[in-house]
């Protein structure tokens, strides 16, 4: 476990920025953590996983902890469910794909979402139709102040659309090391809701989906719509799609009545971030490196070699002239450091 001094974090986080750790330490251990914690008690310190929902606007002046911890199991089941463990340092993708292969569901919808198990439940990903909250059970998680180990329970955990308590309350206090997930071993709920995928399913005439099926319509759906990190920098949806009372959004609606909306509750409706984007003009455009993706306007991109800064530029432009166009204020979802 060594620790390495101006340490670069491009490969590190997937918007490909180029940004400078002060050190950089990777942890493979519950044990190596609790060391480095130790010992560099006085530090400041940053956590990293993935590098999936971040935006580097600056060098780090801080101890940079890798999460590394890899392994998976299954630690309990029955006739029809299996409790698995993951570590907080696998692929979240592999690892889906590891459920997959041995018939167990409830993760395929979300297939190919970039980062880290251990990052999963910080934002409660999601994507078509599904949220780790609907399969979460619990996880492990050290704070970083005395290294104890807390078992944090799904109650616990306050998820909410792109939220949990580890982005509020528990904020910068834990690290999260494993994730437990309880998932169907028989009468799987195979979850076709969402429109693009009954559409990717029909074009490959499957009318009786398996989990692999769901699993590779949604990769094929993603793949159509969302940048590959490797390829082209990014964060995945770069804003959450804003929520509005509806006696707000009816009066913006008066004047917009071809706004997309989806109703979440009695008084409340989401409206898709994308389209507002997408219909102040941004879809496809670029400034320098930074830009907003063809296919996905919720998705800024790097082409090369954007700084933090000047992607974070275009993101305050386009929250001014969503703000000026339709009086909706869109929130970042990616964490701009
Ligand atoms: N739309 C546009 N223009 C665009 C993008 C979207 O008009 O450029 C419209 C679409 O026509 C559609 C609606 O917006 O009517 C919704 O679009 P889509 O199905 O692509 O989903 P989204 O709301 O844009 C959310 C998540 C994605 C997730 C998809 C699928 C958020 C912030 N984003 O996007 O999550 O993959 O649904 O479930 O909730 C991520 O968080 O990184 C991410 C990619």
């Amino acid at each position: 476990m060594d620790i390495v001094s101006d340490f670069s974090l491009k490969k590190y986080n997937t918007f490909g920025i180029e940004a400078t750790a002060k050190q950089f330490v990777a942890v493979h251990s519950t044990k190596e953590l609790k060391t480095i914690l130790l010992e560099n008690k006085a530090q400041k310190k940053f956590i990293l996983g993935g590098g999936s929902n971040m935006l580097l606007t600056k060098d780090i002046d801080a101890l940079v902890i890798h999460i590394d911890l890899k392994g998976k199991k299954i630690i309990d089941e029955n006739d029809d469910f299996v409790w698995v463990e993951s570590q907080a340092g696998e692929n979240w993708h592999e690892f889906v794909l590891w459920t997959i292969d041995q018939n167990f569901g409830g993760l395929e919808n979300m297939s190919l979402i970039p980062g880290n198990v251990g990052t999963t439940p910080v934002q409660n990903i999601g994507a078509y139709g599904t949220e780790i909250k609907d399969t979460f059970v619990s996880c492990e998680a050290m704070t970083i102040e005395n290294q104890q180990i807390k078992n944090f329970i799904k109650e616990d955990c306050n998820f909410g659309y792109r939220e949990s308590v580890f982005k509020n309350e528990a904020k910068d206090q834990y690290i999260i090391t494993s994730v437990v997930f309880k998932l169907t071993k028989t009468n799987h709920k195979i979850n076709t809701s969402y429109g693009d995928i009954l559409a990717e399913l029909e074009k490959n005439n499957i009318s009786n989906p398996t989990l692999r099926d769901i699993s590779t319509a949604v990769v094929a759906i993603r793949k159509s719509k969302l940048p590959d990190p490797k390829v082209l920098g990014n964060s995945g949806s770069f804003f959450k799609n804003p929520i509005l009372l509806k006696t707000d959004f009816e009066k913006i609606q008066q004047k917009f009545p071809e706004m997309k909306y989806f109703d979440i509750s009695k008084t409340e409706v989401k409206v898709p971030a994308g389209w507002l984007i997408e219909q102040a003009g941004f879809k496809g455009k670029r400034f320098g490196d930074a830009g907003i993706h063809k296919n996905q306007a919720l998705v800024l991109v790097n082409y090369g070699n954007a700084t933090g800064q000047e992607i974070l530029n275009v993101s305050k432009n386009i929250q001014e002239t969503i703000y000026k166009m339709f009086g909706i204020h869109i929130e970042a979802e990616v964490n701009v450091i």
